[in-house]
């Protein structure tokens, strides 16, 4: 099998996060934060050691602003759910945005009668700009922007926006789910709010993972309400992070996979340049040089993640990734990739599109094969 379908979810895995798994199940088991016990008091030290480690690895000051939920979803929905929603407030988002962004955005918007803007992540960048700029009012309460399209592999100009909502003191919220493995995140630097991201795609973890990290205190109000471990004789949630937004048993060995996935990156980040980069560049040249190809998302590998979005000619995407599984043992994600207002501005809401993604675990040899199926797959279609 090819995998090409690393933005849905990363395979393989490098083999420290199946280890450190394993060996959370195996050997500690216990709850952490619930009782005194040895694996208790271990199974504690797995999480936060994993809290001390990915605050260190985004710049977040403080650990206990490191918040684990399952997925980037449930942690979006508690970063946007969670801020105090007066009617008439107004968010500015962008066109880019994945389902878990535009929905419980949508959500609010009904619930509290609040506006929402989204700027067209395909104009220029210039236009882009002036549009965030043009967009704000005196009820902007928050801009959340996905870090980079998971469609198309655009990344969006966060700095800019970020200067702009700091100006007018707008909290920002980034959906760095496409990003974070991907590209280098410093909260302080970039001074961004709050940021979201799952452990299973570029950061190489597993799944069952999510991350929301607050730089500076926001009062959220929690989504989930229950046990926390400590404060038990109180009826309501503990005011301290991250206690406040955990609820329930976490996933300790999905956690503990989670803190390998990174400890095995920066290493990594260290010593190499990105060889998905390097195959992003081929695999786009090798498209863009067959005839009936449109690409989509920018031209060159410059300023992209390692996705790759395209079309052959008018034939549906779906039935391409349905021949490209079963005749040739590739897999790549089409249809609208839960993103359909991204679709809506590339004008694909009925073809929707190929997307082809890669991690560092792909090779070269995979790529050529890759652009031999759809040379194959052209010619078929041409004769047909
Ligand atoms: N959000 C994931 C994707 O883009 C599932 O495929």
């Amino acid at each position: 099998m090819i995998y090409f379908d690393q933005a849905a979810s990363s395979f393989p895995k490098p083999p420290e996060v199946a280890d450190a798994m394993v060996k959370a199940v195996n050997e500690v088991g216990a709850n952490p934060g619930r009782g005194g016990h040895q694996l208790a008091r271990q199974a504690n030290y797995i999480i936060n050691t994993a809290r001390e480690k990915i605050a260190k690895w985004i710049g977040c000051n403080n650990p206990k602003q490191i918040v684990f939920f399952s997925n980037a979803t449930q942690a979006l929905n508690q970063a946007i759910k969670g801020l105090d929603w007066k009617e008439g407030d107004h968010v500015l988002t962008t066109s880019f945005e994945h389902n878990s962004v535009r929905r419980p955005l949508e959500f609010i918007k009904r619930t509290y009668d609040i506006h929402i803007s989204y700027i067209d992540g395909k104009a220029s960048e210039e236009m882009f700009i002036s549009e965030v700029n043009n967009s704000i009012t005196d009820k902007t309460k928050l801009m959340v922007m996905t870090h980079a399209s998971n469609i198309t592999g655009d990344i969006l100009p966060l700095r800019k926006m970020i200067n702009i909502a700091k100006r007018y003191g707008i909290i920002t919220l980034v959906d760095a789910s496409q990003t974070a493995g991907h590209l280098p995140i410093n909260m302080g630097e970039q001074e961004m709010d709050m940021i979201v991201f799952p452990g299973h795609k570029g950061i190489l973890g597993p799944q069952g993972t999510g991350v929301l990290a607050v730089r500076q205190q926001i009062d959220l109000v929690p989504l989930h309400h229950g046990g926390t471990g400590g404060g038990s004789e109180l009826i309501d949630q503990p005011q301290q992070w991250p206690d406040r937004y955990e609820s329930g048993t976490l996933n300790t060995p999905g956690i503990a996979g989670l803190s390998a996935a990174i400890s095995v990156l920066e290493q990594s980040e260290k010593n190499n340049v990105p060889r998905e980069t390097i195959l992003t560049n081929e695999l786009l040249k090798g498209l863009q040089s067959i005839n009936g190809i449109t690409c989509f998302g920018p031209s060159s590998s410059d300023n992209r993640l390692p996705i790759v979005a395209f079309n052959i000619k008018n034939i549906p995407s779906q039935e391409v990734a349905m021949i490209l599984d079963s005749h040739y043992n590739i897999a790549v994600r089409a249809g609208l990739h839960c993103s359909p207002l991204t679709h809506e501005t590339l004008q694909t809401m009925d073809q929707g599109i190929i997307r082809v993604s890669l991690s560092r675990y792909n090779t070269k040899e995979e790529v050529q094969s890759f652009l031999q199926a759809i040379e194959e797959i052209v010619t078929a279609y041409d004769e047909f």
